[in-house]
């Protein structure tokens, strides 16, 4: 058995005329944090969003390859997109809670999909505050706005939110960018908790956080992945020299 939860091969994606990821091929694997690096437009937040078809919502956006997920291309015409974004999760760059109750946002998945019984959402809500770290902010205040709450919290709501459907794994676009110092380090040790039960795929502008939070780490330029390796290699003894200029900061 593979430790692969994700295989991407050979991926090509274009945005109308304009190709914007180049024979992408990259493991994603399980229970690890794996951070995508590189300078502005590489193409990133393209490639994060190519894991679970949140492309298809782009107009004139259009992929060639594969991303191998339980033995099936989720690109085949049999995927059904909803179920494989239950299982592959995204948090965004601003939190997004809705607008509704901290225990609204996290039962509206579930419900959704079906689940009543009030217990059993109750569990739910608590399990999943628990799992992102926010329970002891939060446990008297389920009922108030999730609006009300600081930026990292509302943060923290949107990956208990996620974990509400039962994912397996969550990306991350940049998710503490508009976070304070303090907010930022709460979500990388959550994420490093969250490793233990999912799998991570983090993008992020900070070398620091790449380095600090994840297992493995790809750097990409211009819509080609440059280097994949275990995150001490890439930051320790990349094999590529436009890497070493990357994570040097003597880039041109
Ligand atoms: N919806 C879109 N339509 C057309 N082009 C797009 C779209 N989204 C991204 N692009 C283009 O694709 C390329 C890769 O963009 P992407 O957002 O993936 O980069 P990124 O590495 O996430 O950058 P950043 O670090 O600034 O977030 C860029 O040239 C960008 O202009
Ligand atoms: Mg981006």
């Amino acid at each position: 058995m593979s430790d692969n939860i994700i295989d991407i091969k050979g991926l090509n994606l274009w945005y109308g005329e304009k190709q914007a990821l180049y024979d992408v091929s990259m493991p994603v694997r399980k229970n690890k944090i794996t951070a995508l690096i590189g300078p502005s437009g590489c193409g990133k937040s393209t490639l994060l969003r190519a894991i679970n078809r949140m492309n298809d919502i782009i107009d004139g956006c259009r992929v060639t390859g594969d991303v191998i997920f339980h033995d099936q291309n989720i690109y085949s015409p049999e995927t059904d997109v909803m179920a494989l974004r239950k299982k592959i999760g995204m948090i965004f760059q601003k939190p997004n809670p809705f607008p509704m109750s901290i225990k609204d946002n996290v039962t509206y998945g579930p419900k959704l999909h079906g689940v009543n019984d009030r217990a059993r959402l109750d569990a739910l809500v608590e399990d999943c505050i628990k799992h992102s770290a926010l329970w002891d902010e939060v446990q008297d205040r389920l009922g108030t706005s999730a609006m009300s709450l600081s930026g990292g919290q509302q943060q923290r709501l949107c990956i208990a939110r996620a974990l509400s459907v039962n994912p397996e794994v969550i990306l991350m676009d940049e998710p503490t960018s508009a976070l304070d110092p303090i907010a930022t380090n709460k979500i990388e040790d959550l994420a490093q908790e969250l490793k233990k039960d999912y799998t991570v795929v983090i993008v992020t502008h900070n070398m620091q956080q790449a380095s600090r939070i994840s297992d493995y780490t790809g750097f990409m330029y211009m819509g080609k992945l440059i280097e994949f390796d275990k995150t001490e290699n890439i930051f320790g003894n990349p094999s590529e020299e436009l890497t070493e200029r990357y994570i040097t900061g003597r880039f041109g």
